[in-house]
């Protein structure tokens, strides 16, 4: 088997924190116990300066690097690897006085202040400059470190911001993508309420005291975010391919995380690394289980290779509303996990525990006591010395029968959506496929449905309701070639500019490959049943029951009951040399 290590410099499997030695300067002493103490956590690495900007850059172009040298150097001198973190998920408070303007602004047009972290606007030219420098400087210093082994670019980028560079951007963004204003006017079916722009001037981002009736605007202004944030990060990472080439780039990614379309910023990440914080023991562990399980699918998939499990607690949270220390043997089982699901690593946030501000209750593997005597300590360093056993596993991936369609315009779009139910369940309907192959021990990548699917026996289109023309044509060329593709309900609805495809759905061509117009939908209440039957046995039904016409297509089960009994539930329809199941 070919490995592919997430850190090729390093092809083994990472077992470290975050880690802030800057809140301990004033006692080094600190910092070498640390050393000691991540040796007998058998950890191997630690990533640093993620909110180090404050200690980089005291004041203005003034750089001073001793502590970051210092720590580098003591972590290598210990055999320790370095994930090197870029500082701008949070900025020094002169940065913040003299350009207001890299603060954000909400969408009540109001400017945040100096405070918190990941307050920063992704357009203004002097934080997107400040940012460039330092990470020069960072990539020139340490780019060719024997220590260093990737690199963590910025802090979970989250968030937008409103104010008037952005609102530009914004609409140059539009003017590139649409030309003309009659074509945005169409596009946005402006027409609707009289709501039809003159010029490009006059767009402003969907919020609280503009528009946010046209879903066409909503849904590109989630696009535009993606856009602005992924720019942003080949603003960082520029210095960083310069200087240093040879190391892989990250930025790590949440949990169910709505904001950003995080297939669209792949393409300028090496690696996927992800933060994972799952509510252990609050109900049943397996349904949790399978939903982290589905997020390291998705992060395995977003790059094809082993991720990385950026973050994760050795123990408990702070910021839940009930945070749980993990049970004894739960650190070992979930960090396997990550790495069965194709994790390199598993890192904690974070190695010792800080003594003040918000996150002093933050689990930890050196909690304040500062020793190793802990119940979380030990479980560590359990941790560490299974991952050192089943070290020629790291770099592996196994491949992948099935993969389930996620698609972050499509979450966004069906929100939108006013008509089915109010809470729409598109992520509990992809988990709940997901959960299937999952408790069959079948593996399952989590995939864009633009993404080349011709590796799969098959593929599963959960309420993928957004259809654009090109995912048609991807859809429409995996069955054709010999694919089993399986969709659901709304598949097809609308086009990626949020217009419904005219002529029946599902639109354009998938009516021809699932042999099925859909004519209307029924939503159930949540208390409410029907059924459908199939091979004699009766099924139960939730969420929506859809009455398909049948056009060449064989209907699997018919509904056992309400004003469509005895018409089509779930059909089957051949097509080229694959197969249509819908
Ligand atoms: C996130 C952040 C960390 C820390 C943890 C706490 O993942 O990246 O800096 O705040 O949450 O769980
Ligand atoms: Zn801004």
């Amino acid at each position: 088997m070919t490995k592919r290590h997430a850190c090729p410099s390093f092809p083994h499997f990472l077992h470290g924190a975050d880690y802030n030695p800057e809140q301990w300067i004033h006692d080094k002493s600190i910092w070498d116990a640390d050393m000691e103490l991540m040796k007998k956590a058998n950890c191997n690495e630690m990533s640093v300066g993620i909110f180090s900007w404050a200690m980089l850059e005291p004041r203005e172009g003034e750089y001073d690097f001793t502590f970051l040298d210092e720590i580098i150097e003591k972590v290598h001198q210990n055999g320790g690897k370095i994930i090197l973190s870029t500082p701008s998920g949070a900025r020094p408070h002169w940065m913040a006085d003299k350009y207001p303007e890299i603060l954000r602004v909400n969408g009540h047009h109001q400017r945040a202040h100096f405070g918190g972290r990941h307050n920063h606007c992704f357009t203004s030219p002097v934080y997107r400059e400040k940012v460039r420098r330092i990470n020069t400087r960072l990539a020139q210093r340490y780019g060719n470190h024997p220590a260093v082994v990737a690199w963590h670019i910025s802090n979970e980028y989250s968030g937008q911001c409103h104010c008037d560079l952005c609102q530009n951007a914004f609409r140059d963004f539009l003017r590139q993508k649409y030309g003309t204003i009659d074509a945005l006017n169409h596009a946005y079916w402006t027409t609707f309420w009289s709501h039809t722009y003159d010029s490009f001037d006059q767009i402003e981002a969907p919020g609280p005291l503009t528009e946010t009736g046209i879903h066409g605007l909503n849904l590109d202004w989630h696009r535009f975010v993606t856009h602005q944030t992924r720019d942003f990060i080949l603003n960082e990472t520029a210095p960083i391919r310069k200087l240093s080439p040879h190391l892989p780039v990250t930025i790590n990614m949440m949990f169910e995380f709505y904001d950003l379309d995080y297939h669209a910023v792949a393409d300028v990440i090496d690696i996927a690394s992800w933060d994972s914080y799952p509510e252990w023991h609050n109900g049943d562990d397996a349904i949790i289980a399978q939903k982290t399980a589905f997020w390291h699918d998705l992060y395995r998939s977003l790059k094809d290779r082993p991720f990385l499990l950026m973050e994760s607690s050795p123990s408990l949270v702070n910021w839940k509303p009930f945070n749980k220390p993990k049970r004894p043997g739960m650190d070992v089982l979930s960090s396997l996990q990550a790495v069965f699901h194709g994790s390199d690593s598993v890192q904690y946030f974070q190695f010792r525990k800080s003594r003040g501000s918000s996150e002093k209750f933050h689990g930890a593997i050196v909690g304040h006591d500062g020793t190793e005597n802990t119940r979380v300590f030990r479980s560590v360093a359990k941790t560490g010395s299974i991952l050192q056993k089943i070290d020629e596993v790291a770099g592996t991936v196994t491949d992948s029968p099935v993969a389930i369609l996620f698609d972050w315009e499509n979450w966004w779009a069906l929100d939108d959506a006013q008509g089915y139910a109010l809470e729409k369940k598109y992520l509990p309907t992809c988990y709940e496929y997901h959960r299937f192959f999952w408790e069959r021990g079948i593996n399952c990548d989590i995939v864009s449905p633009k993404a080349d699917l011709s590796r799969y026996k098959l593929v599963v289109a959960p309420m993928l309701y957004l259809t654009g023309g090109d995912v048609v044509e991807n859809l429409e060329r995996y069955v054709n070639q010999g694919g089993t593709l399986y969709g659901t309900y709304m598949l097809g609805t609308v086009d990626d500019t949020d217009l419904c495809w005219l002529g029946g759905i599902p639109g354009s061509k998938l009516k021809e490959v699932f042999g099925i117009v859909a004519e209307e939908i029924d939503t159930l209440y949540p208390v409410e049943r029907q059924h459908a039957s199939a091979d004699g046995k009766i099924h139960e039904l939730i969420d929506y029951c859809e009455v398909l016409q049948l056009h060449g297509a064989k209907e699997l089960a018919v509904y056992a009951d309400g004003y469509y009994k005895d018409m089509a539930a779930v059909t089957k329809h051949p097509y080229g040399k694959g197969q249509a199941i819908y």
